[in-house]
């Protein structure tokens, strides 16, 4: 299966109650044979409105950091945990983390990369089947099956706490670039 044809599915998902309450689908974008795949957390206001993840301000900021592990959005697969926006913007709920993440396995079944960069606790901990944040795991690579997982924190913590935790995200894809390099 493609990536389109399985966007298609995606589109006629009813498994959890979020699609009706979308104005887009935001299924990911971004290269198909991506060495990296970048996961994120859930659409926003933007991502609704435009059907893509991460262009809002995250996603400005995501993009800055990709520069700096010498990436552009082009070179790398872009996409969520959730693929509908949450109302209001509130955290994923477990049912329909649930009910979404099948999609997410099958894009990565597809892409096949080699680094799966976990955005944010929520994408982290569901990749890596683990209780522990993101920050006790950011920087550094971890194994799940053939992937190797690199876990960063969320770009919108990051503009909530420039002083603190920018520079440490900004530090992590300068590491992320040079894990690239072998
Ligand atoms: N935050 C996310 O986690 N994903 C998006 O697509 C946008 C903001």
């Amino acid at each position: 299966m493609t990536l389109d044809e399985l966007k298609l599915e995606v589109e006629a998902c009813r498994s959890c109650s979020l699609w009706q309450g979308r104005t887009n689908l935001v299924f990911g974008v971004g290269n198909p044979h991506a060495r990296v795949l970048v996961v994120g957390e859930a659409p926003g206001a933007d991502e609704d409105a435009q059907g893509e993840p991460f262009v809002g301000r995250s996603g400005k900021l995501l993009t800055e950091m990709l520069a700096l592990a010498k990436l552009t959005r082009d070179d790398v697969y872009i996409a969520n945990i959730l693929k509908c926006r949450p109302p209001e913007n509130r955290n994923p709920l477990p049912d329909e983390i649930k009910a979404c993440t099948p999609w997410l396995r099958e894009q990565t079944r597809i892409i096949a990369p080699e680094f799966i960069v976990t955005v944010g606790n929520f994408a982290t901990q569901f990749v890596l089947k683990t209780d522990l944040g993101v920050t006790k795991l950011r920087g550094r690579i971890h194994e799940a099956g053939r992937f190797k997982v690199y876990p960063v924190f969320h770009p919108a913590y990051a503009l909530r706490n420039r002083n603190t935790v920018l520079p440490q995200l900004e530090e992590d894809f300068r590491t992320l670039g040079k894990l690239l390099e072998v």
